[in-house]
């Protein structure tokens, strides 16, 4: 089944969009209008964590270790700021996403800063992932949106032909609390499961979108942050969001490879109510 990347324009039936995900679609809502609020109170965040006039190339005005701080307590602000929340949802309600059925674990604010010298470390791109190998979330929906606009060479990658085809991974010995401490001790640890076979690349598709508009696809895709050369940071703000009761009925995406010995219901809640997933969608109660 070949895959497509599906431009909308307006907003797109709850359920209808839901079924194009875990189908494997790629969809870009397209000038989302309150993300156009959303990417300037972003913008105004940036330049005055980072104190610069010039955000996407601030890397470049003070050293590195700086920098690193600055994103560092930039993308707390960000995480903790409840005008960030506020706007992201409205933007996702815009698009037809009904906010009572979904849970989501947090916004995320992430700086990609070109250059090899931030290849490790906090700032450090993602290796080709399927976010599914951690969660084991089959119904995850994942939600992208640059902040400052993007190119080939700054964006993020997807490989169809994976949709359907396996990749052997780690996700079987995968543990989340296992690199929670091995973090806090210092150690190095894959943040997410890695392939454990070199990645055939020939499908890849990298789209280039517009601040204001939104991208969103299956948690199953198989994705990776493009390696940045290009002289200029890529600012994305990120967010997953599983339907409850999708994922009380185990609808979703097909899983072709993950592993994962649990599921990890207990890292979403509900925008709405706030309970967790795991409560509010306990398979034992359907
Ligand atoms: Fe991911």
């Amino acid at each position: 089944m070949a895959l497509a990347v599906r431009e909308i324009l307006g907003s797109l039936a709850d359920e209808e969009r839901r079924q194009i995900v875990y189908d494997g679609d790629l969809l870009v809502f397209k000038a989302v209008s309150p993300m156009r609020e959303f990417c300037a109170f972003t913008d105004a965040l940036i330049r005055e964590s980072l104190d610069t006039g010039d955000p996407v190339r601030a890397q470049f005005e003070m050293d590195r270790d700086d920098y690193l701080a600055r994103i560092e307590t930039l993308q707390k602000r960000f995480r903790e700021h409840e005008d960030a929340k506020r706007l992201f949802l409205a933007a996702l309600e815009s698009t037809g996403v009904d906010l009572g059925r979904i849970c989501w674990d947090w916004l995320y604010l992430r700086v990609l800063p070109s250059g090899e010298e931030y290849a490790s470390g906090r700032a450090a791109k993602l290796g080709h992932h399927r976010d599914t190998w951690s969660s084991n979330v089959y119904s995850q929906t994942n939600w992208w949106a640059p902040i400052y606009p993007i190119t080939a060479g700054r964006t993020l990658a997807f490989y169809p032909d994976y949709w359907s085809r396996p990749l052997n991974n780690t996700s079987g010995v995968w543990d989340l609390e296992e690199v929670r401490v091995r973090r806090r001790a210092g150690e190095p640890v894959a943040l997410v499961p890695e392939p454990e076979e070199p990645v055939d690349t020939a499908s890849e598709l990298r789209p280039v979108i517009s601040p204001g508009d939104l991208l969103c696809f299956s948690g199953a895709h198989l994705h990776a942050s493009v390696p940045n050369a290009t002289g200029i940071a890529r600012f994305s703000v990120e967010a997953r969001t599983v339907d409850t009761g999708d994922a009380a009925l185990n609808v979703g995406a097909p899983n072709v490879d993950g592993a994962s010995p649990r599921v990890a219901l207990n890292w979403f809640r509900e925008v709405r109510g706030g309970a967790s997933l795991a409560e509010a969608a306990d398979p034992r109660e359907t």
